[in-house]
């Protein structure tokens, strides 16, 4: 041990009276060795930012195929316009964009445009990612550049005529996109900003919070609610109160909505489960917050499509009570005799807005096909809701489904036996 200490402090004396020699100064000008270092740190730094900005951005979820290697495309996305085979972005030449400078990216990015000028379809969130600055971008690239090369070609997307014709999309711009970078609003905090920066940017939030028109634009309200594209999801409104509005939640439960996918007052499922884990369980702890307070401070709004609650005639008195013993012998164990649930593990249907949103598809769902919340670090193995569809049939989910939106002083439309059977048929 001694001895390994004055060798080394032998070899340090010599290379000090080494560098000493040969007009070496620890205070003069950096060398080009040092130089050299510095920008390979500068370099680990820029893509270590790029690799939690690609995650806020999701890039990998729809840039990866089932079991695919990460980044190499093959995702597959539905939309009425047809079915989109995601690319690879992986630093390969062929098949990825290994060939790309900065400046290539950031067009894809800020104006939505291919490398070799192509328009791309807005199933690309650029709609969104517009707003990012382009230090933001460049950080992307790196990252994105340090990734193994993965060959893997590209299928052609499916899409139908006459929106195949891709110069079409020329038109869709001029009506839908709006391009630039985010502009800080005057007046509001840095924080705000930063969070207004995040939700409409790389977090691409509006991309499935917003109703969509048949070409796929964003359209009415902003965050204001919408069906996803090609699925039989909601996403629902973040600014009425109704809905997902968070405007009178405190702080530290939208963060943990966020970031672990379940708080005391409403779990995320599905296509939001994957956002979670894919992407917003990465927030660092001031961005996670920084979104909080921009989610808060969203405008509240009355809901775009109220649901009607029933009135109580003797028939719906009598479909309540078939329902309440359907949830007597299949759901009370894990939500318990008053809707309450059990903290961390079952969601209270009691109170949830969830169970009571005004488009019923999302409840439907998750009682034919079950789900889970998010897997996150803080919550690697979330409690899950099995399945009923093989349970119980379309009448039976109808009328538990109608029970538990009017049980416990929730109020919600009922659900019919086609409402049910149309989810069976159209589930993706
Ligand atoms: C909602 C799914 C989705 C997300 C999220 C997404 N992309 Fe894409 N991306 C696509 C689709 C679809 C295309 C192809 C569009 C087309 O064919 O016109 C695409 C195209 C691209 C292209 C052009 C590739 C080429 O070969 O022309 C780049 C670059 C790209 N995406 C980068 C990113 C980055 C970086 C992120 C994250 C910040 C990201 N994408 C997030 C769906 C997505
Ligand atoms: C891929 C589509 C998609 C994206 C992107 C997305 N969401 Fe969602 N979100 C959904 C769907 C679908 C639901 C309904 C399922 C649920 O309640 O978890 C939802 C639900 C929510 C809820 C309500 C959870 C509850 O149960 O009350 C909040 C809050 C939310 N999202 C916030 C966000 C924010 C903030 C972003 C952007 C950082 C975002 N979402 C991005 C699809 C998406
Ligand atoms: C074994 C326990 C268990 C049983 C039995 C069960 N659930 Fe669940 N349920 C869960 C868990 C865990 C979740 C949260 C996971 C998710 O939403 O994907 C959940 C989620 C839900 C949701 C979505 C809530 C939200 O906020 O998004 C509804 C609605 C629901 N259950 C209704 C029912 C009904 C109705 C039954 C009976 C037909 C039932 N559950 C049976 C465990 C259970």
């Amino acid at each position: 041990m001694k001895r390994s200490v004055i060798s080394a402090a032998v070899v340090g004396l010599i290379l000090a009276v080494f560098l000493v020699s040969i007009g070496f100064s620890p205070v003069s000008e950096k060398s080009a060795v040092a130089k050299l270092e510095d920008n390979i740190v500068e370099q680990q730094v820029q893509q270590a930012r790029g690799a939690y900005l690609a995650h806020i951005g999701n890039c990998m979820g729809c840039h990866t195929g089932q079991n695919g290697q990460p980044y190499a495309g093959g995702h597959i996305l539905e939309t009425p316009i047809g079915t989109f085979i995601t690319p690879n972005i992986t630093p390969d030449q062929q098949t990825g964009i290994g060939l790309w400078n900065e400046e290539d990216f950031w067009r894809a990015l800020h104006e939505g445009k291919g490398r070799n000028g192509d328009l791309l379809y807005p199933a690309f969130p650029y709609t969104e990612y517009t707003r990012i600055t382009r230090e933001d971008s460049n950080a992307i690239f790196a990252y994105l550049q340090s990734l193994p090369s993965i060959q893997q070609q590209n299928p052609p997307n499916q899409i139908h005529f006459p929106f195949n014709f891709r110069p079409l999309i020329y038109i869709w711009r001029a009506l839908y996109f709006e391009q630039g970078i985010y502009q800080p609003e005057a007046g509001k905090s840095d924080e705000w900003n930063r969070g207004a920066y995040l939700v409409q940017g790389l977090g691409h939030c509006n991309a499935c919070h917003t109703t969509r028109n048949p070409l796929g634009a964003s359209q009415g309200e902003i965050l204001g609610g919408g069906q996803l594209m090609g699925s039989n999801w909601y996403a629902p409104s973040l600014t009425s109160l109704q809905e997902a509005s968070t405007s009178d939640w405190p702080i530290h439960e939208i963060v943990q909505l966020l970031t672990v996918g379940l708080s005391s007052r409403a779990i995320t499922t599905g296509p939001m489960a994957a956002v979670v884990s894919q992407s917003l369980q990465h927030l660092s702890k001031d961005d996670a917050h920084a979104m909080a307070v921009y989610l808060q401070s969203l405008p509240k709004t009355a809901p775009h499509s109220r649901g009607i609650a029933p009135e109580l005639t003797e028939e719906v008195d009598r479909q309540l009570q078939h329902g309440h013993k359907i949830y007597e012998t299949h759901c009370q164990d894990c939500h318990g005799s008053f809707g309450q649930g059990a903290p961390g593990a079952y969601p209270p249907l009691a109170g949830n807005r969830s169970v009571t949103l005004a488009s019923p598809i999302n409840v439907i769902r998750s009682i034919l096909y079950g789900g889970y919340a998010p897997v996150t670090a803080s919550n690697p193995r979330p409690y899950g809701m099995p399945p009923f569809a093989h349970i119980l049939n379309d009448e039976e989910i109808a009328l538990v489904l109608s029970y538990i939106r009017n049980a416990w002083g929730n109020r919600g439309s009922i659900i019919t036996s086609v409402q049910v059977d149309r989810s069976r048929k159209g589930a993706q």
